[in-house]
């Protein structure tokens, strides 16, 4: 498990999925406004497939010459898993790294944001289909070997060093389709649970005369962090010039990364495995 500060953006944002009804005590500090960007950028939204489809063509033409016919790669590097793509929400950022003189130099592109929102619609759909987050059938999904796919789950994956089949895996052949599996190994539901839940994003809070206190993140922005404990009690800090210093742990962490790394062939057979574990 991977222990990071996340960008705090990012982590407000992804507690928008965690917020509980009930009300919050808040501390300074304004609440974030508007509507949250989904939490993992733009690549876990479904984009309206014109959009996907005018994006499709932009990027053929002016970006395909040198990034791959399929955004694999080619000259220019893969945009399917560059963390460029993984972190941009709707071409913002695609359209940055654009702008920025490290790219202008290398090609002089200069695309209206909506083109640039279409790509970026066009990337991020191509994501979630190498993900096998597009419209899948069971049919399409079940073609991988099962055996080769428990040999990922214990090898490579290193998804025994978390999970068992015969443990907290006992079952989920049973409990889902085939296409929800694929989807919960990809990115497992976050939930916002009472106590601590196991895929809750955990915050410890350090602050100068007291012992680190660790709870459930409910909110965290440059002024302040929220903490909610088992018992349901709340507890908020005031944040000034980075004190008390907060340090997150993303239980998931290892699912976004697999995210990233997965190959489509790995996903199907550990697809076919679990499946059949029952
Ligand atoms: C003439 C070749 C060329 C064209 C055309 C081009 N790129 Fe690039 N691009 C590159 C090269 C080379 C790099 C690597 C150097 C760098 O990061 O600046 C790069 C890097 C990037 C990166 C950063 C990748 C990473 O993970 O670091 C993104 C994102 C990107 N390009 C998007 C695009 C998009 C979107 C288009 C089309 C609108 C495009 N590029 C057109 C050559 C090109
Ligand atoms: C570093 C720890 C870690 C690793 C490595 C990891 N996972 Fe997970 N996984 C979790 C956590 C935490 C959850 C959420 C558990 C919960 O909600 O109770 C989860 C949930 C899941 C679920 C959903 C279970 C359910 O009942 O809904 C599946 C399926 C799954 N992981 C498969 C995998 C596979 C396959 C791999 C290897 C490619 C893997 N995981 C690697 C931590 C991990």
């Amino acid at each position: 498990m991977t222990k990071r500060v996340l960008c705090l953006t990012a982590l407000t944002i992804a507690l928008a999925t965690l917020a509980t009804p009930q009300a919050i005590p808040l501390g300074r500090g304004p609440a974030p406004a508007g509507p949250p960007p989904p939490p993992f950028g733009g690549r876990l939204k479904v984009y309206e497939s014109a959009a996907v489809s005018r994006g499709l063509s932009a990027y053929t033409s002016n970006c395909a010459s040198c990034h791959g016919a399929t955004a694999r790669g080619n000259t220019a590097p893969d945009l399917i898993r560059s963390s460029v793509t993984m972190h941009d929400t709707d071409g913002v950022q695609l359209g940055d790294n654009l702008k920025a003189a490290a790219h202008q130099t290398v090609a002089k592109l200069s695309l209206p944001a909506d083109q640039v929102y279409d790509i970026a619609a066009y990337l991020h759909s191509r994501v979630s289909d190498s993900a096998g987050r597009g419209q899948v059938h069971t049919a399409e999904v079940l073609v991988g070997d099962p055996k080769a796919g428990e040999a990922y789950f214990k090898g490579a994956g290193r998804c025994n060093t978390c999970h068992s089949v015969t443990g907290d895996l006992k079952g989920i052949g049973g409990r889902f389709d085939a296409p929800s599996l694929q989807e919960r190994i990809v990115m497992p539901p976050r939930t916002a649970g009472k106590g601590m839940p196991a895929n809750a994003i955990k915050a410890t809070v350090t602050s100068q005369n007291s012992a680190p206190v660790t709870g459930v993140l409910l909110r965290l922005t440059d002024f302040d962090v929220i903490l909610r404990f088992p018992d349901g009690s709340q507890q908020s800090w005031t944040i000034n010039h980075g004190v008390p210093k907060v340090v997150t742990t993303d239980p998931l962490q290892a699912h976004i990364d697999i995210m990233t790394t997965l190959k489509d062939s790995d996903m199907h057979n550990l697809t076919a495995y679990l499946a059949g574990v029952k």
